[in-house]
């Protein structure tokens, strides 16, 4: 469905408009301020953006602050649109066309809308001047392929295998995400392929040609997060020798994938959330915030309530990650996909050591029977073990671990 942002300080013809809106087919959001709709647009793309004419006059950026919003190229020095993603087509409601600024050359366009709004002279806009619409979404053609190939070979996408409900559900669920910018939180003991889904999630959305950008939160050291993360500038620190874009300013238009997130040292967790909730980055020792358009996906190994009992993770932290939690099944409640991945690693080995092997029932039927605590990643171990020791094309029970 087509979604359009109306951004109007005037509460009462936003309705108006929105109802306008609605009744042309097309799903709706309504903002007061420019900040409002930064945020807004960072965690639901629209193809429409209708901004009351008014606002031009606004001592605070003006048309060039609006531009910003509506996309790249329209004003010096405003950040890129995510590569991959359509910037919103920006109408001006009301007022006269001035002779200046963004809104001349949006007039120059049509694309301005007299009020009161007529609703055949919007329908006539929405109809000519359609911007890319979630019909020519790449992510939609990469999802259905994505599909077939998981039909004909129990692998949904480049990395992950899997025929079990457990897996469908999470590929269902993946799959309706990956297409939009909100935050998701991968919950899954290790080795249940918290990273194949990140990156799978990166490579399907929208944002597939942009940076995927991942911090292990439990490897950066407590001193160095915060420029890790959020940048510095020259001088900023002893040893700060040059300036340094963050995680997040080299994630712009891209994804940024938190691994090990409750590790995060508490000073940082605060900052991370003010980050989250602005969508603006200060690096240290700079003076000005930049703007970043980051999609945040986040992973732990830990029950994240748990951890928020425990004092790990701040409570607001989680909510604000928690925005779309993804739970990864742990192996054993999937036994049915063991002897799909453990057949893929055996061919992965073989081919790789240049001599295919394959299993034998029984011993596909022992490795389906054990615990797995480890995971896929055990698995995987253990099926490469299994390809050393066999003695000859077949690998029976005698070559597994006891
Ligand atoms: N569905 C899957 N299909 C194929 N391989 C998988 C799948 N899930 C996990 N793996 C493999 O298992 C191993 C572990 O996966 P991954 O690193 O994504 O796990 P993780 O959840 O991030 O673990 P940790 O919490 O330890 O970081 C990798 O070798 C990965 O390729
Ligand atoms: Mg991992």
């Amino acid at each position: 469905m087509t979604h359009a942002l109306v951004l109007d300080p005037d509460a009462t013809a936003a309705e108006a408009l929105a109802r306008e809106l609605v009744a042309a087919g097309v799903s709706v959001a309504c903002v007061r301020t420019l900040d409002e709709a930064r945020r807004r647009l960072a965690m639901q793309p629209a193809q429409w953006l209708f901004v009351d004419a008014a606002l031009e006059a606004e001592a605070a950026g003006g048309p060039e602050a609006v531009a910003t919003l509506a996309g790249p190229g329209a004003v010096a020095g405003a950040p890129p649109a995510a590569p991959g993603r359509a910037a919103p087509r920006l109408v001006w409601v009301g007022g006269a066309p001035s002779a200046r600024g963004g809104r001349r050359r949006a007039a120059e366009q049509g694309l301005s809308l007299p009020r009161p709004v007529d609703a055949s002279r919007l329908r006539r806009l929405l109809a000519t001047a359609a911007p890319a619409g979630p019909g020519t979404d790449p992510g939609d053609a990469r999802r259905a392929s994505w599909e077939e190939g998981w039909r004909e070979t129990g692998r949904w996408g480049p990395w992950l295998w899997g025929r079990s409900p457990a897996m469908r559900a999470l590929q269902h669920r993946l799959g309706r995400v990956a297409a939009t910018s909100v935050t998701v939180l991968l919950v899954g003991e290790s080795g249940t392929g918290k990273d194949l889904v990140a990156r799978s999630l990166h490579a399907l959305g929208r944002r597939s040609e942009g940076p995927l950008v991942a911090l292990n939160c439990a490897a950066v050291s407590p001193t160095l997060a915060e420029s890790e993360l959020f940048g510095h500038e020259r001088g900023s620190f002893t040893g700060a020798e040059r300036q340094h874009p963050g995680h997040f300013e080299r994630a712009h238009g891209g994804t940024l994938f938190l691994d090990e997130v409750t590790e995060m040292p508490a000073a940082l967790q605060v900052k991370l959330l003010r980050v989250l909730e602005d969508g603006e980055v200060l690096r240290l020792g700079a003076t000005r915030p930049v703007a970043c358009d980051v999609r945040i996906v986040a992973a732990t190994n830990r029950d994240p309530l748990r951890a928020v009992e425990e004092g790990r993770l701040r409570e607001d932290l989680f909510h604000r990650l928690n925005a779309f939690p993804l739970r990864l099944p742990p192996l054993r409640e999937r036994r049915e996909d063991v002897p799909l991945l453990a057949t893929q690693f055996l061919q992965e080995i073989g081919e790789r050591e240049g001599r295919p092997r394959h299993f034998d029932a029984a011993a596909l039927a022992q490795l389906q029977a054990r615990a797995w605590p480890g995971n896929v990643r055990e698995l995987r171990h253990a099926v490469q073990r299994a390809w050393v020791m066999a003695d000859g094309d077949e690998v029976g029970v005698a070559a597994l671990d006891e």
